[in-house]
């Protein structure tokens, strides 16, 4: 195991009927900006709770700014930015998905980032991202209320934001965007559409991949959680497509999916964000949703990459998929437990509706030319846990992507 230090200071509050304690977490006397998405936290009368609230005992200002995009836009966040000046917010509100946290750490970052008049910069906001948001020394104080589970973004301090017309999707990480709380109401769940529930289950599997499926450091504890953090994505993904309305599951997929990406399984250990890195590049060019994009790419990760990974492979086969090598009394050679373990994982996205090759998303290999320009002009040239894949290699995953190899 390598050194590190964790440090993760969101509070999370967890269960149904827990917005009602806004009341305590948010500063009695804070100017707060409510931040929310295209309309479902208003449909689904989210909004409403987190207004009542807020309004209980208290000298709150309360302030709301909607509309903020899946894949949450860049000129979007800086109308969102110049509303925090205009009236002097000191705390946002984000409820919603990760698009929504994730714009909001976005908008406690960048609004200080002024020009003479007033205004919040666009120029020093885009260079401010390209950095990753590193060198930004001080930000507003944020809480969230989360209603899709499956970033992470609720107990971690990154994001990733989209600006279209620059073709860009970026990501960004700074310690000053950890929540101050979190609310985690799995009854809020249940208005999700099957489609979401679906990529929010692949996305949080998938987080838990990156940064599990690299090579061995003897990293006992990482393990073994990142492989139960997979085994009940496997069991709770598969039921909550039979039963959605199972408050159960729906309680176990939340709390998953924070787990997976709030820094615990990711430390000490070598990681690996290629299959992010190329899907986000696939979200900008074709629009696809961030966890579909995951689905298309990790297999072909896991076949191109699978010399380097071979260790971490077999243990994955074994320990998550219970492949244990024999078969009708023969035992198995290594290339044939790892080829298995890749079409379990194929069949399981497959089983959730979702895509696993370039093909299943109406594309062809005329789209890798531009998913390669798009990762060299955004500097994504040296992948992987040893940062050593260059664009060949990522060119030769997209062109394992244009099908499935499963049968
Ligand atoms: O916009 P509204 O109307 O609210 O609808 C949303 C949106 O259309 C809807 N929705 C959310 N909660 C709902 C609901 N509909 C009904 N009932 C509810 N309770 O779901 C749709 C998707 O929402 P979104 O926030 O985009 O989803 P998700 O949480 O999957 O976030 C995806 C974004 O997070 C980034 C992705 O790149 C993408 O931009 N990520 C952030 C990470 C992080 N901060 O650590 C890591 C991830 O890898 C990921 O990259
Ligand atoms: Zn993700």
């Amino acid at each position: 195991m390598k050194n590190f230090q964790y440090y993760n200071p969101v509070r999370i509050v967890f269960g149904e009927g827990q917005i009602e304690k806004l009341a305590d977490l948010v500063p009695n006397d804070a100017r707060v900006l409510i931040t929310y998405g295209g309309g479902s936290a208003e449909r689904t009368g989210t909004l409403d709770e987190v207004r009542t609230a807020l309004a209980a005992n208290s000298n709150r200002e309360v302030f709301e700014f909607g509309g903020i995009e899946p894949n949450p836009e860049f000129t979007t966040l800086m109308k969102a930015a110049d509303k925090v000046n205009e009236h002097d917010i000191d705390f946002l509100l984000a409820v919603g998905g990760g698009s929504v946290i994730d714009g909001s750490k976005f908008v406690a970052l960048v609004s200080s980032l002024t020009d003479a008049d007033g205004s919040v910069s666009r120029d020093k906001a885009w260079e401010a991202l390209t950095s990753y948001c590193k060198n930004i020394d001080s930000a507003i104080d944020l809480g969230a209320v989360l209603t899709i589970p499956a970033t992470g973004s609720e107990m971690n301090s990154g994001g990733v934001i989209n600006y279209s017309e620059r073709q860009a999707k970026l990501p960004f990480g700074n310690p000053l965007t950890f929540p101050k709380f979190s609310i985690l109401d799995p009854a809020k769940t249940l208005t999700l559409p099957e489609r979401q529930v679906m990529n929010g289950v692949a996305d949080a599997f998938i987080h838990v991949i990156e940064q599990y499926l690299t090579y061995p450091v003897n990293a006992k504890v990482q393990d073994a959680f990142a492989e139960s953090l997979l085994k009940i994505l496997i069991s709770e993904g598969l039921a909550v497509k039979n039963d959605p309305n199972n408050i159960e599951t729906r309680k176990n997929i939340m709390w998953t999916a924070t787990m997976a990406l709030n820094g615990l399984i990711g430390t000490g250990v070598p990681q690996d964000w290629t299959t992010h890195m190329i899907g986000h590049e696939l979200t900008s060019l074709h629009g696809i949703d961030h966890a579909r994009t995951l689905t298309i790419v990790l297999p072909s990760v896991m076949r191109e990459l699978k010399d380097s990974k071979k260790d971490k492979l077999l243990q994955y086969a074994r320990n998550v998929w219970n492949i244990d090598g024999a078969e009708q009394g023969q035992q198995l050679d290594e290339d044939t437990i790892i080829e298995m373990a890749i079409v379990y994982t194929e069949n399981f996205f497959r089983e959730l509706g979702l895509p696993v090759s370039l093909a299943d998303a109406e594309l062809d290999e005329s789209a890798i030319d531009p998913i390669v320009k798009q990762l060299e002009a955004h500097q994504m040239v040296k992948l992987g846990e040893h940062s050593k894949n260059d664009l060949s290699v990522s060119r030769r995953i997209l062109e394992r992507a244009v099908t499935s190899k499963a049968s």
